[in-house]
């Protein structure tokens, strides 16, 4: 299979240029200006477009028995949505409860995914228990190649960890080399800590330093607490956690972003419809929690960021798609577009118009969170190394093209971190 991308303007996290990209089986092989290429390459015009890596979004949740009943897309449909949007991996949050086996998960989870994929994908290995048996399985979750840990503290009984599970989590992931991501802090560990310093005779206020990434997600820029606060199921469709915060919070998030404070934008994308936000009619407390967003994060990141709000456009690269690559072991073969790099790209029309709409998406879901946001520019084409899976908003590709991407620990990130 060979394919030429002729004419489009190619933007990467650190770069533009006007070249032709030839992608031979599954890989880029040349990059360079009127490519000379063999006769019987399909050959994409992409003339007055953006050619943007394929977008990475490293927080979803697909399969997800959460809040007495689950998470509504399935790999099809969530895999599509993200697609037809210009994500072309996704890595999902892997969450067993604390009463299930860590292994017996992973494999759950592994097989939802498996052939139902048209997009690749990776996981984060949630760690809800830890004991030894709990251990002796990471490892060899990690050896499979899922090189990332996700720890709750919230959500305690269910996903959540104790302090002390966490701390082990947290040396487990240091021995391995693999990166743990963490919703929320905990301010009664910072005591505890505190206390085990002093009492190893470490009184000073010198710090060893750790590497600290930060996420923020689609809605916490887009959206704030008025949607929750609207009346009735309104304001229950715009519950998730953490939850909306006040809007003079927004334009924080957005200079954060800028500056690159703000390392990554995922999604977590979680949909429930109508009738399961209701399951918390009489206390707010069992509303499922959760926005989709896997499918419209690319297009409004572009409109608010890119095009309304003075992101740069490297940064918007850099933010959704090869900070996401270089943080989880992705990076050089996802997250950028170059020579032994993937075929993800995105193709994108900047001069499309249109409105997001419950109508007219691909989630499985009867609302949208952002009903009614314009969107200025959208994919025009996507492909999933080199097989065009999305032509104009429609899904045209392979259903189950999608492969679980295995990724090596990685003892380090890549890139400079907040406490160099
Ligand atoms: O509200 C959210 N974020 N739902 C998904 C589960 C989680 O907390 O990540
Ligand atoms: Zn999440």
């Amino acid at each position: 299979m060979a394919l030429l991308i002729k004419g489009g303007e190619i933007i990467t996290a650190d770069s533009r240029s006007h070249c032709d990209i030839f992608i031979e089986d599954e890989t880029i092989s040349r990059i360079g200006v009127n490519l000379d290429v063999p006769p019987e390459a399909e050959v994409i015009d992409a003339t007055g477009k953006l050619v943007f890596p394929g977008f990475i979004d490293p927080h979803v949740h697909i399969h997800l028995p959460f809040m007495a009943t689950f998470a509504k897309d399935t790999h099809a449909t969530a895999s599509k949505a993200a697609l037809i949007g210009g994500t072309t991996t996704f890595i999902e949050m892997c969450c067993p409860s604390r009463n299930e086996d860590a292994l017996e998960g992973y494999n759950t989870w592994k097989q939802k995914a498996e052939g139902n994929s048209a997009c690749d994908y990776a996981f984060h290995m949630a760690v809800t228990r830890y004991d030894e048996k709990t251990e002796a399985q990471l490892r060899e979750i990690v050896r499979d190649g899922t090189a990332s840990f996700k720890i709750f503290l919230a959500y305690k009984n269910f996903f959540g960890v104790t302090d002390e599970e966490m701390f082990y989590t947290l040396k487990l992931a240091a021995e391995l080399g693999v990166i743990t991501t963490a919703h929320c802090e905990n301010a009664e560990l910072v005591g505890q800590l505190q206390q085990l310093l002093l009492g190893e005779g470490k009184t000073g206020p010198e710090l060893r330093g750790v590497k600290l990434y930060v996420e923020s997600v689609l809605p916490h820029l887009l959206l704030d607490k008025s949607y929750a606060e609207r009346p009735g199921v309104d304001g229950m469709k715009h519950v998730m956690s953490p939850p909306l915060r006040a809007k003079h919070n927004l334009p924080v998030l957005w200079d954060a972003l800028q500056v690159g404070l703000i390392d990554t934008v995922g999604t977590d994308h979680c949909p429930f419809d109508k009738e399961q936000k209701l399951l918390g009619a009489n206390a707010f407390t069992q509303i499922p929690n959760g926005i989709a967003g896997i499918e419209d994060r690319v297009n409004l990141m572009y409109t608010y960021g890119v095009k309304r709000g003075g992101l740069s456009i490297h940064r918007f690269v850099d933010a959704l798609s090869t900070r996401p690559a270089q943080l989880f072991g992705l990076f050089p073969r996802k997250g950028t577009i170059a020579v032994g790099s993937d075929a993800d790209l995105v193709i994108y029309d900047i001069t499309y118009r249109g409105t997001i709409s419950a109508t007219t998406q691909h989630t499985n879901n009867d609302y949208n969170g952002f009903e009614g946001f314009a969107i200025e520019g959208r994919p025009s084409v996507v492909t999933v190394r080199g097989k065009v899976q999305v032509r104009d908003g429609f899904f045209v590709g392979e259903p189950a093209r999608g492969r679980m991407i295995r990724r090596k620990p990685q003892y380090y990130a890549q890139g400079a971190s907040h406490a160099d």
